[in-house]
């Protein structure tokens, strides 16, 4: 399973980079509003610096040929953009036009089967289904990631499943289980993703039952060197 990191702040983004654990980003208006510092394409710019592996940036039209124009502007930024549009009539008709163009999208705001089966029809590299949005208004969206997984298995469908919108750690094993492609993550989850008490307990029982020896023969891989 691929993870992106769903965040438009530079610290967390190189963080996770830097680990090796994230193999792409993706970006939301409300995220980037978030980031209020400098000019968001100057924003934008430096997490491209960042990153080699897919960004997603989000056009902000509503209507088809503000989409394409807005669209056509972001992909120039970057080898690795991935534009996202949202899930309407015209932002079908603008993937359309766009996959044509060898451009990438990943079409976000997908809350049923059937927008994702339309979104893959029209071109869609990505769709991304809102999981954590659906529980909120007590629907279940592991069962979105089952139902899209499944269909896209059914037939030669090549876009992938891009699970968002999500909210704990255990949301990322269940959608692992039911073999969704990626899941974008917000750094508080990648962070508890890490967490285990055994692994702290584990770490500071070694360190205790190490201390005599350290004591004794100070740090025995400086002997090494
Ligand atoms: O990037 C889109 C999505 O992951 C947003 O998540 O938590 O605002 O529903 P959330």
């Amino acid at each position: 399973m691929k993870f992106f990191i769903d965040s438009a702040n530079i610290p967390m983004i190189e963080k996770f980079i830097d680990m090796g654990i994230v193999d792409g980003v993706t970006t939301n208006p409300s995220l980037l509003a978030k980031e209020g510092a400098s000019h968001p394409i100057d924003h934008l710019k430096k997490i491209l610096e960042l990153v080699t592996g897919p960004v997603s940036i989000e056009v902000v039209a509503t209507d088809y040929e503000n989409m394409l124009k807005e669209a056509r502007s972001i992909a120039k930024l970057g080898k690795n953009v991935v534009v996202k549009l949202p899930m309407t009539k015209d932002g079908m008709h603008a993937l359309h036009t766009l996959s044509k163009e060898g451009i990438k999208v990943n079409v976000t705001l997908i809350f049923s089967a059937n927008q994702a089966l339309i979104a893959a029809k029209a071109g869609a590299t990505y769709v991304s289904p809102f999981i954590g949005r659906l529980d909120d208004i007590s629907f279940n969206g592991m069962d979105l990631i089952r139902d899209i997984v499944q269909i896209f298995k059914n037939y030669p469908i090549k876009t992938e499943v891009l699970v968002a919108s999500v909210r704990n750690p255990v949301q990322v094993i269940d959608a692992a289980k039911l073999g969704a492609g990626i899941a974008t993550l917000p750094p508080d989850v990648l962070d508890k993703m890490f967490m285990h008490p055994l692994t702290d307990i584990g770490i500071s029982r070694f360190l205790a039952d190490w201390k005599g020896v350290e004591q004794k023969y100070g740090n025995i891989f400086d002997s090494l060197k």
